[in-house]
């Protein structure tokens, strides 16, 4: 039994480095507020919100097949590329942070209040690629 706390560190260090984003694992629980309006899956099919697979490694507004909100449309070439303080701006609220950029109200009127749940989605939205 003596050996158990040594071996328990050992597995949780493992388990720290294994982890794509440090708080991936807590975003991807949050993801269930995202569930009602979008899937996250590769290829998967666009909900009232469009699908987020590789959403940090592609400009805003460009998933296939879905139709953007004006708001957002006229906002998203001054986007460009998503990152983490862009994504960070816009989840905390959308259409807040689309006319702050020129753009429109968004129709994604959903906010992610707490930054600390804002970062762990952006940390599990980059695994998606
Ligand atoms: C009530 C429905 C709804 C909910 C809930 C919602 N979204 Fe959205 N989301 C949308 C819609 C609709 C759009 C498209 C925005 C537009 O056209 O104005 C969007 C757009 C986005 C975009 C921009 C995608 C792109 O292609 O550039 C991201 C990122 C995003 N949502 C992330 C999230 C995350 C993460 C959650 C959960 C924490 C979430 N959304 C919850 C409806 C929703």
């Amino acid at each position: 039994m003596k050996r158990l706390p040594c071996v328990l560190a050992i597995a949780l260090a493992l388990a720290t480095f294994a982890a794509p984003g440090s708080q991936a694992a807590d975003g991807e629980k949050l993801m269930k507020k995202c569930k009602a309006c979008h899937t996250w899956n590769e290829g998967g099919k666009k909900k009232v919100g469009p699908n987020l697979f590789g959403v940090t490694t592609r400009p805003a507004g460009s998933s296939e097949g879905f139709k953007y909100s004006k708001g957002f449309r006229k906002a998203q070439d001054a986007i460009g590329m998503w990152d983490d303080t862009k994504l960070d701006a816009y989840l905390a609220d959308p259409s807040r942070y689309l006319k702050s950029l020129g753009g429109g109200r968004s129709r994604m009127t959903f906010k992610l209040k707490k930054e600390k749940d804002r970062a762990a989605v952006i940390d599990y939205l980059g695994t998606l690629k």
